[in-house]
């Protein structure tokens, strides 16, 4: 049982954070709302959207304090759900425990293919398209010990164009993909877990 109350964790230009708060606005998120943006970056465009959306911003110093920090953040916001955006710091065990399935992640790419550590970002586009895949996509997934290893929620398929780049096929996937998938994802695991 949660109260909906969402964290969404962030490190970059935060697309994904954007089509999670126009979802909430459109109430295709209504099972629960963002309470908090987390970001490892102070230079994250994500901090900006979430101030032009009203929604409270922490950001974690890196260091040794940096997990027992956001706990301390998450807690001070009664968090229930986490997020995470295009968080890329991976989290300990510890962490991960004590939130069991109650933290979600976007990845650029269909799990099992190209994901696990060392893969995030544009990353994971260069090895689709050094592979020569002809379909990649996103994946929302809960979040366990094991890197990008967590129980599969969705997924969509993008084509693979034969003039892509690593920053062609980012966006696409994110565009026709995470956008579209990580809303109706995050709506579905609030709904179930308020049952
Ligand atoms: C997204 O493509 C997300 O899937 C990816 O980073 C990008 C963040 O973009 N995440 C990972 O690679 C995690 N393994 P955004 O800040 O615009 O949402």
């Amino acid at each position: 049982m949660t109260d909906g109350r969402v964290a969404v964790l962030v490190s970059g230009g935060g697309t994904n954070l954007q089509a999670l708060i126009d979802a909430q606005e459109k109430g295709i998120i209504k099972s629960g709302r963002i309470v908090l943006v987390v970001s490892s970056n102070p230079d994250a465009y994500a901090l900006t959207r979430a101030k032009n959306a009203g929604i409270p911003t922490f950001v974690a110093e890196k260091g040794s304090g940096f997990e027992k920090s956001i706990v301390a953040a998450l807690d001070a916001a009664k968090v229930d759900f986490i997020v995470l955006a295009g968080f890329m710091k991976i989290l300990s065990a510890g962490f991960v425990r004590r939130y069991e399935r109650r933290i979600i992640n976007v990845h650029p790419s269909l799990i099992p293919s190209f994901c696990g550590e060392g893969f995030y970002g544009l990353r994971v586009h260069q090895a689709a398209l050094d592979y020569g895949v002809k379909v990649t996509g996103a994946t929302v997934h809960f979040v366990n010990e094991i890197p990008d290893g967590g129980e599969i929620i969705a997924q969509k398929a993008v084509a693979i164009r034969e003039n892509d780049t690593a920053e062609t096929l980012q966006k696409r996937v994110m565009r026709l993909a995470e956008h579209k998938i990580l809303p109706l994802a995050l709506e579905k695991v609030l709904s179930e877990s308020r049952r």
